[in-house]
């Protein structure tokens, strides 16, 4: 069976969060269950492949060329999709990521002849399934939702130009939305099946409060919708391996550990306290503007927090001025950095995740992994992989209070190391949620 995956991300080639990983590390999991997977990713700058070939597909009225580039990553083959408008230095951020990502979508298309099935991932691969029913291609298509959030919107006007698709498609297709042309619910619509990457979310996204303004038409197409958890590449992800550590160490011996631990401190001039872990986008996802609330009473906890991401640029400053005014007792480091990444989740004794909405989260499975009992908000994927008390710590309230009391659990229960080897102990592996896409697949191929 050939699949085919379009994506914007894919860990080691470019990432910017966990749709990265799954990209990465998922196809890998089809590939030992006996499928053939091919992932089409842009040819971002600096992506190094061969040059194999040109295309051409239209856009705008005109014919426009496609570089085709072949890479490998552990043994699965890359496509990478080269036009023009990908050769910059990160893959979004852009004021015409729109227009970037339909061309990508129409592009790619073009070099989908002979797949069975065409895996289409957010809303930047998210044309693909209404390019598929008007004949473009014919494999079966799946379309995952990683974040809701992100929908790809813009005026109808531009699309139509750029597309030179019919215009029956707009209200006959399910692009428009709000008067707008929406691409993650063309996907939703257009595909033969949707997932998502916890069955918590699937849920809370046919919901008004998680909907995001789509939820009727999640509720309408729910027969197709289903959602499947997320798994980690464990064998990057090992704290018995890991090339980013110093100290290896596993569930019997944590010892490893606590020399990661010593050491992460030392590097960041951090007193020997309790020291939760975060390592994040700055989004308003993601809650960190709540961390930032707390910090006071968490500081009157006696924790430290040793903090790495970036993103929203009031927060960035906030957290560097917290660090300022708080040495010894809150790290903050900006940018996105792998190796701190490593290290942070080894060394920390906590890891803090108190997100609005986590469609799956892979943040706080590695956490786990590292033995770093998350302490998160209940909601979406973090409902569905931290076991309180048990793996990890869990709070309700969306607010600072709600972060204080998770912390305060954390710090009273008696056996955290006990709750560290629970947490390592289980299978995060892609081994059974590959299971559950080839299943889909089959059952699509009839
Ligand atoms: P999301 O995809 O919403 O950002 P996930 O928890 O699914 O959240 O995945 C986040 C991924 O990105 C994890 O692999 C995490 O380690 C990584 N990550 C996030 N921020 C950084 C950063 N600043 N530096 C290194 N890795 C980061
Ligand atoms: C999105 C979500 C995150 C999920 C990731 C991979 O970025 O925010 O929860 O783990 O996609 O599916």
């Amino acid at each position: 069976m050939k699949i085919a995956f379009v994506a914007s991300e894919a860990f080691p080639f470019a990432k910017v969060g966990g749709l990265a990983d799954v990209i990465g590390s998922l196809p890998q999991a089809l590939k030992k269950q006996g499928l053939e997977p091919t992932i089409f990713l842009p040819w971002y700058w600096g992506i190094q492949g061969y040059y194999v070939g040109e295309a051409w597909f239209n856009f705008e009225g005109n014919r426009e060329k496609i570089g085709i580039g072949h890479a490998e990553h552990n043994g699965v083959r890359y496509v990478l999709v080269g036009l023009g408008d990908f050769a910059r230095d990160k893959p979004y951020g852009y004021q015409d990521d729109f227009r970037r990502f339909v061309r990508f979508a129409m592009a790619t298309a073009e070099l989908l002849g002979d797949f069975d099935v065409v895996h289409a991932h957010d809303w930047q691969a998210a044309l693909l399934p209404l390019l598929r029913n008007l004949g473009w291609f014919q494999a079966r298509t799946v379309y995952t939702i990683h974040n809701l959030a992100y929908q790809g919107v813009w005026g109808s006007q531009d699309f139509y130009a750029w597309t030179r698709l019919p215009g029956e498609t707009y209200y006959g297709a399910g692009l428009e939305h709000h008067g707008a042309v929406n691409l993650m619910k063309a996907g939703i619509v257009n595909a033969d099946a949707v997932t998502t990457v916890s069955p918590r979310y699937a849920w809370e996204i046919t919901t008004p409060e998680g909907g995001e303004g789509l939820d009727g038409v999640l509720r309408a197409e729910q027969w197709k919708l289903r959602g499947i958890l997320n798994g980690l590449d464990t064998d990057y992800w090992d704290p018995a391996t890991d090339k980013y550590l110093r100290h290896h160490y596993n569930a019997s011996d944590l010892s490893g550990k606590a020399r990661n631990r010593a050491e992460l401190l030392a590097e960041l001039a951090l007193e020997d306290r309790p020291t939760l872990g975060v390592v994040s986008r700055f989004a308003h996802q993601k809650g960190i503007d709540l961390i930032a609330d707390a910090v006071d009473d968490l500081m009157g906890l006696g924790v430290n927090l040793v903090v790495l991401g970036s993103g929203e640029p009031g927060l960035e400053r906030t957290f560097a001025w917290m660090a300022s005014h708080l040495p010894g007792r809150l790290a903050y480091v900006q940018g996105y950095n792998e190796a701190l990444a490593h290290r942070i989740y080894a060394g920390s004794d906590g890891f803090l995740m108190p997100s609005r909405f986590e469609p799956c989260g892979l943040a706080q499975l590695i956490a786990m992994r590292y033995g770093t009992p998350p302490i998160v908000r209940a909601v979406g994927g973090l409902l569905d992989t931290v076991k309180h008390w048990e793996t990890g710590f869990m709070f309700d309230s969306m607010d600072a209070g709600g972060i204080l009391h998770g912390v305060r659990e954390f710090l009273k229960h008696p056996d955290r190391d006990l709750v560290a080897r629970n947490a390592m102990q289980q299978d995060f592996s892609w081994e059974g949620p590959a299971r559950e896409y080839v299943a889909l697949y089959r059952q699509l191929l009839g």
